[in-house]
């Protein structure tokens, strides 16, 4: 893949609210997974893990918890991406925590792209309440949920948003 390409793959994702009625195959899903294993990570200790949610009255309850976003109930995989604070903050103390949750950031982007890579569509969904999916999910106290992605074939074509000029965000030697 060259940088064209592996631009043009990055302008074709879209968040994907809608999901056809058909189960993502379970091998399918096996290798979208191991894309996390890719991911780097600080003092390589991986401090991230993921519950794989695909019962439905588990993905009611937690579209009940992302104030009653339908898609989560609606896709046939919720990928609930957490931060492991323990075994980051083993090796890191406080910057343990921020490494946590930026590898479960990374780890989650890149099971979004893989899974967009494998025809698959998604939505990152970061507006819920952590203590309901705490209890939901039965999560040790430190294990912190980052993103629900929700995951799917897609069933509606999403519009493209506007986007600010990189230029915008860009930054010369200093602020
Ligand atoms: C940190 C974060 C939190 C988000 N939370 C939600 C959410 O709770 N619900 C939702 O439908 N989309 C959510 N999104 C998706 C954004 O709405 C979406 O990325 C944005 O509108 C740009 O559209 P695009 O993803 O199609 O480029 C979230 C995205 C990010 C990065």
């Amino acid at each position: 893949m060259n940088l064209s390409d592996f631009g043009q793959f990055l302008s074709t994702r879209r968040s994907v609210r809608r999901y056809q009625d058909r189960e993502v195959e379970p091998e399918l899903l096996d290798t979208i997974l191991k894309m996390g294993e890719k991911a780097p990570s600080a003092g390589n200790v991986e401090s991230w893990d993921i519950v794989v949610v695909r019962d439905p009255s588990v993905r009611e309850f937690l579209a009940d918890a992302a104030l009653q976003q339908e898609h989560i109930a609606h896709a046939p995989v919720v990928l609930v991406v957490c931060a492991n604070y323990v075994r980051s903050m083993a090796r890191y103390s406080e910057r343990g925590i921020l490494y946590a949750l930026e590898e479960a950031t990374i780890v989650a982007t890149y099971l979004m792209l893989g899974a967009q890579a494998a025809g698959l569509a998604t939505c990152w969904t970061g507006g819920f309440d952590d203590e309901q999916v705490r209890d939901i999910l039965k999560l040790p106290t430190h294990i912190r949920p980052v993103t629900l992605l929700t995951l799917g074939y897609g069933a509606e074509a999403a519009i493209s948003p506007v986007r600010r000029d990189v230029q915008e965000h860009i930054h010369q030697d200093e602020w």
